[in-house]
């Protein structure tokens, strides 16, 4: 049986299944790298205080990194009788260097300590998300510069609405992406804190130097208050939200792929690497990468509500329900930075069928808007325009036609003012290239979008 590092005033120990319900260990040994760092820090400062000698401090942070070694080589027995990665190291270490490894826990308590791996683990893991969304942002732009004069069917409702440029379409998921990293950029101040030195809730007698470990650990700031220190969880629950707010983005895209490589659409293919096929059906090759996707939504938004959920009504200051804070962020971190690196394959790999778009444009009535705006060139107003080009579609889908099909008599027995130029307005390329607006799907508009956007990478 190994002794609790706060047996001292019990009597008894928990049986192993209670252990094992308390016990944290195996999914925070995922802070092993997290907490080694912390501890090599509060071990220098404590040397540096003169609150342990040089030598000791030392022989810490040389057992700490063996510790760390042993890890990856497979060659440390972790237990969740210790119940949690800080007091499994603290226990191998006193084994490896003997009762001087005791000392380490001078001036910190686990409260502090796992705050301390927590911000650590955030910051990092918030890094690389940024630079993976990045990735990704690089890669729409690409698509988008080679389809500026793709045309595709622009929808509301999913109905067919306006002609719009495919990379038009694309680049609205960069600015969505913009924003992610945008918010998590600025989540950065918030999570890049120092809580060590906070010990348990109240600080400590020990002349530690709270300053010199958020410098030694990199921390650009630090906690003001020793209770917020090691009760606050908001970065915790702020990185959750821009998790998932951004996989809300990824599953909008997702949702429209799939959309685009079905049968019916078949706007685009996408490529064998990253497509799966069926056990039954041999013609099938599913869009299964962008369902997961889609899917896994579900679960990093469950984490964040979860995450929300135990903290509301939490006293002050540390208690266990915090424990709780891990499995969810360490989930949520995992599924976003694989969904960014599946989408960013996904997407560029696929193949736009630019043929296929262009017979859909040409079948269908997204230029209809065009033909009242002609009308209202020729001084009619846009309401009368609404009205007789309403008319008109109603006879072309009762006669089998699309606008550009309609004969000029037919046209001008709904209004004179129409003439041969009618048909040449209504070509998709021109309904597209007329558009000058700023932010608009015209040509011009889009060219200087993707100029813009390539700015800000
Ligand atoms: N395993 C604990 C957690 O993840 C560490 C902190 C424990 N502190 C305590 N006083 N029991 O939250």
């Amino acid at each position: 049986m190994i002794k609790k590092a706060w047996g001292g005033r019990f009597e008894s120990n928990p049986e192993s299944w209670v252990d094992a319900f308390n016990a944290s260990i195996h999914f925070d040994k995922n802070l092993i790298d997290q907490d080694i760092q912390g501890s090599i820090a509060h071990a220098t400062m404590l040397a540096e205080q003169n609150i342990i000698n040089q030598h000791e401090a030392e022989q810490i942070i040389q057992g700490l990194k063996e510790i760390q070694q042993d890890y990856y080589n497979d060659n440390l027995e972790l237990s969740e009788s210790l119940e949690d990665i800080h007091l499994n190291i603290e226990h191998a270490l006193i084994q490896k260097i003997g009762q001087v490894g005791g000392k380490l826990h001078t001036g910190r308590s686990r409260n502090d300590q796992v705050a301390t791996d927590m911000h650590l683990y955030a910051k990092q893991h918030v890094h690389e998300i940024i630079e993976l969304v990045e990735s990704l942002q690089q890669a729409i732009i690409k698509i988008a510069d080679e389809h500026v004069d793709t045309i595709m069917p622009g929808y509301t409702h999913l109905q067919r609405a306006q002609p719009i440029s495919f990379a038009h379409h694309v680049m609205t998921y960069f600015w969505m992406l913009e924003r992610d990293k945008s918010r998590f950029n600025d989540s950065i101040k918030r999570i890049d804190m120092s809580p060590l030195g906070a010990t348990a809730l109240s600080g400590t007698t020990h002349p530690i130097d709270r300053h010199r470990t958020q410098e030694l650990l990199g921390f650009d700031n630090l906690y003001e208050n020793s209770l917020d220190a090691v009760s606050d969880r908001d970065y915790i629950v702020e990185t959750l939200h821009n998790i998932s707010l951004t996989m809300v983005h990824l599953s909008r895209f997702s949702e429209e792929i799939i959309f685009w490589s079905s049968s019916e659409a078949n706007f685009v293919t996408l490529s064998d690497s990253f497509s799966t096929g069926s056990s039954i059906m041999p013609q099938k090759k599913n869009p299964d990468m962008a369902e997961l996707i889609r899917g896994k939504v579900g679960r990093t938004t469950g984490h964040l509500m979860s995450m929300l959920m135990t903290l509301k009504g939490l006293p002050l200051a540390y208690n266990k329900d915090m424990q709780e804070d891990k499995e969810g962020l360490f989930d949520a971190v995992h599924t976003i930075k694989g969904s960014l690196r599946i989408f960013e394959g996904m997407i560029s790999t696929m193949t736009v069928n630019e043929e296929r778009l262009h017979e859909t444009v040409h079948q269908d009535f997204s230029n209809a808007t065009e033909l009242a705006d002609y009308l209202v060139e020729q001084n009619i107003p846009f309401r009368e325009a609404h009205e007789i080009v309403g008319k008109i579609v109603l006879w072309c889908i009762q006669n089998n036609k699309y606008l550009l099909d309609v004969p000029l008599e037919h046209y001008k027995s709904y209004n004179d003012k129409i003439d041969n130029n009618v048909y040449d307005y209504l070509k998709p390329e021109n309904c597209l290239n007329r558009r000058k607006s700023y932010g608009s799907t015209g040509q011009e508009a889009v060219y200087h979008q993707i100029k813009v956007a390539k700015q800000l990478l």
